[in-house]
């Protein structure tokens, strides 16, 4: 085993730490506080490669692995979710599913646009009566011959009022369940796509949620993605590495309360010493510190199976699953370590403590890990090679 990071690795690292803490950091408070789309944020992340890390060079991307992209969520996650769920979204869902599963012509046609960030990308799955029961599309999109004709509703769409593209699930023909889905590559600009109201959110404030209907919009054929009967399939490959980058969303929130807890203890006295010096805190952080780096294994493991073109769907959905557990319950403890101060905006652990939640609701629920782990684990689907 090999845990050292590659001089590339850690320079990405770096890069992402210094524009997280020097660009992100000063108006993440106002940007969530009043729900500010960060529009000069995502151009300045377009400009540093951070929307298209993984997509190839011939397509403009930077051609980089899974892992540098999990180090450079996780640097940014401690500071601005919103920044990392937009970046989170374009790189892993939209930008990863169209390299891996789309023809040439549809590569060459979007990924430059959405690698450079001149555009950013949706996904958009879930419906108001389809979440985590993701077969059950209402969204149809009906085969016309040359032409699909899209009719639905999309619920929480992460991007929703900023991009220009969405890749949409949708069920063609409904005998055949699944197998009846597809997805369609959908430009914003296109008569009948209507962008429905921003949602108010508890937390990642400053991303951009909206339900999205779709009446009757033409989606030419040549926009499916794969074989007839493929979406619901490509929904779950892209969903499974779309959890990677979630997951690392997930350890950048407890690693970035865990950094705030560690600094704050060392500089509150109580007692006549730090805080940081009584056993009370001394333990919680040894709890944290722990956690966090049992996550952060688990994360660049997942990227390591990814990166090594191995079966990665277990751990994508174990690392997920536990670094959003991580996140939440340390988010909690930051803030309790900080005390009043923790409850006030300006020591920032109160708005991760808000943003940890969304981690263990999207891209799949801590039940819908739950499901895909018991699943295989119990089909003997494992994925250490030492099990
Ligand atoms: N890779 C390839 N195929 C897969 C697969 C995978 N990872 N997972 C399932 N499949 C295939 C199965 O093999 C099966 O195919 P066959 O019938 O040919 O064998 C088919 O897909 C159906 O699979 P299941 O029977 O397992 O399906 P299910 O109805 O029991 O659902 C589920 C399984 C795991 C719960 C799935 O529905 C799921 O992942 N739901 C959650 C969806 C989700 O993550 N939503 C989030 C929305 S996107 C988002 O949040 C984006 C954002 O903006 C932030």
């Amino acid at each position: 085993m090999f845990f050292d990071l590659t001089e590339e690795q850690l320079a990405v690292k770096e890069a992402a730490r210094e524009f997280a803490q020097k660009e992100l950091k000063p108006g993440v408070i106002e940007r969530d506080s009043h729900m500010k789309f960060p529009t000069d944020e995502v151009k300045k992340m377009a400009e540093l490669g951070f929307l298209g890390m993984m997509v190839d060079p011939q397509y403009g991307g930077g051609g980089m692995d899974t892992l540098s992209y999990v180090l450079a969520m996780e640097e940014i996650s401690k500071i601005d979710n919103s920044c990392s769920v937009i970046m989170s979204v374009n790189n892993s869902l939209v930008c990863a599913g169209i390299q891996k599963y789309c023809n040439e012509e549809q590569k060459q046609k979007y990924l430059p646009k959405l690698a450079s960030g001149e555009w950013i990308g949706s996904f958009c799955l879930s419906e108001p009566e389809a979440g985590s029961d993701a077969t059950s599309q209402r969204t149809t999109a009906i085969d016309m011959g040359d032409h699909y004709l899209l009719n639905g509703t999309k619920n929480w769409i992460t991007n929703g009022g900023s991009s220009s593209l969405h890749i949409v699930i949708a069920q063609t023909d409904v005998s055949k369940g699944h197998r009846g889905i597809n997805a369609l590559l959908v430009e914003t600009s296109w008569p009948g796509v209507v962008i429905g109201a921003k949602e108010d959110k508890l937390g990642i404030r400053s991303s951009d949620t909206h339900t999205i209907m779709y009446n009757d919009v033409k989606v030419p054929k040549t926009n499916r993605i794969g074989e007839d009967g493929f979406g619901f399939k490509f929904a779950m490959k892209v969903l499974s590495g779309g959890r990677i980058g979630i997951a690392s969303q997930a350890l950048g929130i407890g690693a970035g309360a865990y950094e705030l807890a560690v600094a704050y203890s060392k500089e509150r006295e109580a007692f006549g010493k730090p805080i940081s010096q009584h056993q009370a805190i001394a333990f919680k952080l040894a709890d944290m510190a722990t956690d966090v780096e049992a996550a952060r294994l688990m994360v660049y493991r997942a990227a390591w199976l990814k990166d090594q073109g191995k079966d990665f769907d277990t751990a994508s959905a174990m690392a997920k699953l536990f670094a959003s557990e991580v996140a939440m319950k340390h988010t909690v403890e930051a803030v309790q370590i900080h005390g009043g101060y923790g409850f006030v905006k300006e020591y920032h652990v109160e708005r991760l403590m808000r943003d940890a939640k969304i981690t263990q609701i999207y891209e799949g629920t801590s039940e819908v890990q739950r499901i895909v782990v018991s699943r295989n684990v119990l089909n003997g689907n494992l994925y250490l090679p030492v099990l």
